[in-house]
């Protein structure tokens, strides 16, 4: 029954009957203004610490849950913990991903703060490092000093302008090798493996073997309940959603947001794997995996916590570096995940980065590339911003 009527639906009639007045605004199609006014400059004279926040939460992070909480009672001092209701215990299970987060948060407070010349004394995890789960400790301390002496960071002028881009890139246009330079100089400050297949003809038959990996990893998430159904509780369909919300994975696509709105995507419900919703999610990802001119990487030996952060931190620089050079960028995380439905496509990551587990750990793989010549902007994801998330 619910099938016919997403084909019929799918074949235009009863969409069309539905939406018709919703539709004549538009609106509900697009992003509000609201939900990403967080990527405007902060005010100048925005309190100093606030200030540094403003940045920070721009970072990229797992399904844009922004799970980062600052406690701003000590003067001077910014202590950062994780909001245990924003965690993503099906495709994250040990906080990895929620952690490289956090150190994306991190690395732009760092870079904030220099901008206006304080010097930032970093504690990570001051009281301890978490075990195998996360816990209610803080995962960073910093302290600030005025310090007219500390360099800025070139990368910071990237901070508004950086995003993430799922749309499909340039076949032809792989990243230049000077490019993969400037990426990789990005990372260097961090104890990691930085890796990247495309620049060269060489890389071919890696590359290939990549995608085969990322596609069978993502179809593999679409089709275990867990994944999929932590992803279906913070899909965002429509204007309205995502401004009330300004978090989690936004859909504007018309005949989704005329589906939810009609009630008939039920997103309490597992969609059957042969589904077409879920075979058109697939062949999607496929076609845009087909079109991946390079894929970028990086792996640390060994997978504390510490260095969990370290990857974040690392990968935000390399996402800033991308965007200096005109690169648009985006994780697939997909293959790295710790769910057990995943481990062939985990072990088989790790075997061909030349990174066995679990002596070395890919702490993220990225697509990289140019967008067809015309494409317009992406526009900014939504961020719950400075007031909503830390308080007036
Ligand atoms: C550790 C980490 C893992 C991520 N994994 C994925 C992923 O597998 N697929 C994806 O589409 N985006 C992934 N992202 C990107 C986030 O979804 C994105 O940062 C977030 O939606 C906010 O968007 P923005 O980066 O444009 O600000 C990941 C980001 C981080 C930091």
């Amino acid at each position: 029954m619910q099938r016919r009527r997403f084909i019929r639906l799918a074949g235009g009639g009863l969409v069309a009957a539905a939406v018709a007045g919703p539709l004549a605004a538009c609106s509900a199609f697009e992003v509000p203004p609201g939900a990403v006014a967080a990527w405007q400059p902060p005010a100048a004279d925005t309190e100093l610490r606030r200030w540094l926040l403003a940045h920070a939460l721009l970072a990229p992070n797992p399904h844009n849950m922004q799970p980062w909480l600052a406690d701003l009672r000590t003067p001077g001092e910014i202590t950062l913990r994780l909001d245990p209701q924003r965690l993503l215990p099906a495709t994250d299970p040990y906080g990895r991903q929620i952690l490289m987060g956090a150190g994306a948060f991190l690395e732009l407070l760092l870079m904030a703060a220099a901008e206006r010349g304080q010097r930032a004394e970093l504690a990570l995890f001051p009281d301890g490092e978490p075990a195998e789960r996360l816990d209610g400790r803080a995962f960073a301390r910093v302290r600030l000093a005025a310090d007219a002496g500390v360099p800025r960071d070139p990368l910071f002028a990237q901070v508004l302008r950086r995003r993430t881009d799922r749309r499909a890139y340039d076949p032809a246009r792989p990243p230049s090798v000077a490019d993969g330079q400037a990426l990789q100089a990005a990372a260097a400050p961090f104890a990691l493996r930085f890796g990247l297949a495309g620049s060269t003809a060489a890389d071919a038959p890696r590359l290939q073997a990549i995608r085969t990996i990322a596609r069978e990893a993502w179809r593999l998430e679409l089709t275990t309940e867990a994944p999929m159904m932590e992803s279906m509780k913070v899909l965002r369909i429509g204007a309205a959603e995502i401004d009330r919300h300004r978090d989690g994975i936004t859909i504007t696509r018309p005949l989704l947001v005329a589906l939810a709105r009609t009630g008939l995507f039920d997103r309490s419900r597992f969609p059957a794997p042969d589904s077409q919703a879920t075979q058109g999610q697939i062949d999607e990802f496929d076609a845009v995996t087909a079109a991946t001119p390079a894929y970028l990487w990086l792996v640390s030996e060994g997978n504390r916590r510490a260095q969990q952060v370290d990857a974040g931190r690392a990968y935000v620089r390399v996402n800033l570096a991308g965007s200096a050079v005109g690169l648009a960028m985006h994780p697939n995380q997909q293959s790295l995940q710790e769910y057990p439905e995943v481990a062939g496509p985990y072990r088989a990551i790790h075997e061909l980065l030349g990174a066995p587990a679990p002596k070395f750990t890919v702490q993220m793989l990225a697509r990289v590339g140019h967008l067809p010549a015309g494409t317009a902007a992406q526009p900014p994801a939504p961020r719950r911003g400075l007031a909503r998330q830390f308080g007036a």
